[in-house]
């Protein structure tokens, strides 16, 4: 991954030049990576604060040979290469929140945007956004982030080479996406599931159609969270917010 790089000082979202990339044909492991984003996107339409040198802003084009249903299970993949990459360089170890949130002592400090071009039986693209708080300051922080927001310069006290994180992300990305290729997705369940917080826990999920409260089971072989609601009956989750109680 990273052979094909786009490097831009600016850029309004990596995530919108990977989407042009991907329709213009560009290779499997295609980067685009920036130092600043005007207009950085996260889940359900919300904004990504990511100001200049301080954090990693990157989106990953990725061409794997598969139906589309399996694209969540992609989510998963990446928190784990992600959360890896924090332990091997930081020496903290994260929590993942599901889908796609990593977590130091409840704050967020990388969120995964998983998006996707494709027919209805074949992958064309996966764009995989990462954003990463890394050097970030309190004060670099809007106000309404303080209590949900952290960087790993804050919750470690020292300042983090973002190219060593880089290129530990790409590493892991690839060497967990080989594993998946030759495994199938139940070893890296079992990974993902080892930095889970929600699990086993009572959780409120909000999603579009309304809110389910229950206990998290664990994620199904396709990555989509299990909830047990209080009368037993079973839901899964495809998108969702967590909160938990
Ligand atoms: C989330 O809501 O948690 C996902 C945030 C994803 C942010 C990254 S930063 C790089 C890429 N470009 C974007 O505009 N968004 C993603």
């Amino acid at each position: 991954f990273g052979k094909t790089i786009q490097y831009l000082e600016s850029t309004d979202s990596t995530q919108k030049v990977a989407h042009q990339l991907a329709q213009e044909g560009c290779p499997d492991g295609t980067l685009v990576i920036a130092e600043e984003q005007t207009n950085g996107r996260g889940r359900l339409a919300r904004n990504w604060h990511s100001p200049k040198y301080t954090g990693i802003w990157m989106s990953l084009v990725l061409r794997p040979k598969l139906p589309p249903a399996k694209a969540p299970q992609f989510t998963l993949i990446a928190a784990v290469a992600v959360a890896r990459a924090i332990e091997d360089i930081c020496e903290i170890s994260p929590d993942i929140k599901w889908p796609n949130d990593l977590l130091l002592n409840g704050k967020k400090i990388t969120g995964i945007l998983t998006e996707l071009q494709a027919d209805s039986d074949k992958i064309n693209a996966i764009i995989m956004g990462i954003g990463m708080n890394v050097n970030q300051k309190e004060q670099d922080f809007p106000k309404e982030l303080h209590n949900n927001a952290t960087s790993l310069a804050i919750e470690t006290g020292k300042e983090i080479s973002r190219s060593e994180l880089v290129k530990r992300i790409l590493e892991n990305l690839e060497k967990y996406y080989l594993l998946y290729l030759e495994k199938g997705f139940a070893p890296l369940k079992l990974l993902w599931e080892s930095y889970a917080v929600s699990l086993g826990k009572d959780i409120i999920a909000r999603t579009i159609s309304g809110n389910i409260s229950g206990k998290a089971l664990g994620i199904t072989e396709e990555g989509v969270l299990k909830i047990e609601d209080q009368n037993g009956q079973i839901h899964k989750i495809y998108s969702a917010d967590i909160e938990m109680k």
